[in-house]
């Protein structure tokens, strides 16, 4: 019986319990063909609730561009019907959420620690920066930027051994609350600078000659949610006056283009800009910490999920930025070295013409203020997954990504 008990209790604990269960939901994908098709997707999403996971909005939805959303459980029948009686292909990518949600835990790593191979809560990471500060102290120091809007401070990493006049790179993870393979990177970098410090000859020379900033997760508030309430919350968590929908998108809360496309000004959207630019505590820290910062830091990285693509200014114009030709030969070769280790496919370009315009984000925004190398990564996969990327493809994921990303920042070093 005690027995029994036990085994229920460790059981409990192993499945990550939430509040919110995905039983039964579903995430479809369709590419509607036209713009008949596309209005039956509109129509279909003011009609229930959808959660769009690719593009991130109904509004970006268009003719022959994938659409990937998640319905709920009691309404998976109704949208299949309608998608089959207007003629409209589609795909089942999720047959059961809360089937996917459970097997993205399959790391063979054990244990409740820190790890590099796992998704970690945010009290592990918090706990990981202390730890990897004090064990590395001619390599790594923390500070702290701000605080979210719920009080958790915004720790920062300085990588690089010290010198005078260094240059830095800036670069982010966790925008995104349910893209949980982002911060995963942020700490796998880390982990990488100062395992190979010293001897592999790249790392070390960056190092000696550059510092990296490293922001691991920025929207602590709505990742601590998408652990114990919501897998999939996207925004932070602060309140909206006269609404009692919650949160803002923080890529759409930067002042470049604010709130003008592919971004919505309803509280309850998954997009919403915010009252105004940097009206997150969190974007208003990371902002004024570059700004702060803006003779040394010379590039900035900030890492999403998922599509597997790089992309540069501008999101919120589809017009070309004055280094485009330089940031896509820039961009064309980091990807031929990420996809040269596994094969994994990428695409790269600016942002409004390669993914959709969106504006508001922190890459156009850093751009403007004069930071030339600005890129977003949309890591793994394409949607198999999407946000429920196993934990088992945590280390390919990341050992590809750090090949574009060292090369960006020796490409950045030679170019100061
Ligand atoms: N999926 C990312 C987002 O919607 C794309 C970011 C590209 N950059 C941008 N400024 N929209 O936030
Ligand atoms: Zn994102």
């Amino acid at each position: 019986m005690w027995a029994f008990l036990v085994l229920v209790g460790a059981a409990v604990a192993s499945a990550h319990l939430q509040d919110q269960t995905f039983d039964g939901h579903k995430v479809f994908r369709v590419i509607p063909q036209d713009n008949e098709q596309v209005e039956i997707i509109r129509s279909l999403a003011s009609k229930m609730k959808l959660d769009f996971w690719q593009p991130d909005s109904v509004k970006m939805v268009k003719p022959k561009r994938q659409v990937d959303f998640r319905v709920e459980a009691d309404k998976t029948l109704e949208v299949e019907h309608l998608l089959k009686e207007n003629k409209m292909d589609f795909n089942v990518l999720i047959d059961n959420l809360q089937t996917a949600l459970h097997a993205q835990f399959d790391s063979k790593v054990r244990g409740t620690g820190h790890s590099y191979e796992k998704y970690n809560t945010w009290d592990t990471i918090a706990a990981w920066t202390a730890d990897i500060a004090a064990e590395n102290p001619t390599l790594v120091s923390r500070s702290v930027i701000g605080e979210t809007y719920e009080g958790q401070p915004l720790y920062l990493l300085k990588l690089g051994k010290s010198g005078t006049n260094k240059k830095a790179i800036f670069m982010d993870c966790g925008f995104h609350a349910r893209e949980w393979i982002s911060p995963a990177f942020c700490q796998w970098f880390v982990k990488e600078a100062v395992e190979t410090y010293g001897t592999d000859s790249t790392m070390t020379k960056l190092l000696n000659s550059l510092d990296f900033y490293v922001l691991p997760v920025v929207n602590i508030d709505g990742y601590v949610y998408s652990w114990t309430k919501d897998r999939m919350w996207r925004k932070t968590r602060s309140k909206n006056t006269g609404s009692s929908c919650i949160g803002t998108d923080l890529n759409r809360n930067f002042n470049a283009g604010w709130c003008e496309l592919g971004a919505s000004d309803r509280p309850c959207a998954s997009t919403y800009c915010g009252s105004a630019p940097e009206s997150e505590k969190e974007s208003k820290a990371l902002a004024d910490f570059i700004r702060e910062n803006l003779s040394t830091i010379k590039a900035y990285l900030t890492v999403h999920s998922y599509s597997q693509l790089l992309v540069f200014p501008y999101s919120y114009t589809y017009k070309l930025a004055k280094d485009y030709n330089e940031l896509n030969t820039v961009a064309s070769a980091a990807i031929q070295r990420l996809t040269s280790l596994y094969n994994t496919n990428y695409e790269y370009g600016p942002g409004a013409a390669t993914v959709y315009p969106a504006a508001g984000g922190s890459d156009d925004w850093a751009y403007d203020q004069g930071i030339k190398y600005s890129f977003t990564f949309e890591l793994r996969d394409t949607g198999k997954y999407g946000f429920l990327l196993p934990e088992s493809q945590i280390k390919p994921t990341c050992e590809e990504t750090m090949l574009a990303v060292k090369y960006i920042a020796s490409y950045v070093l030679d170019h100061l």
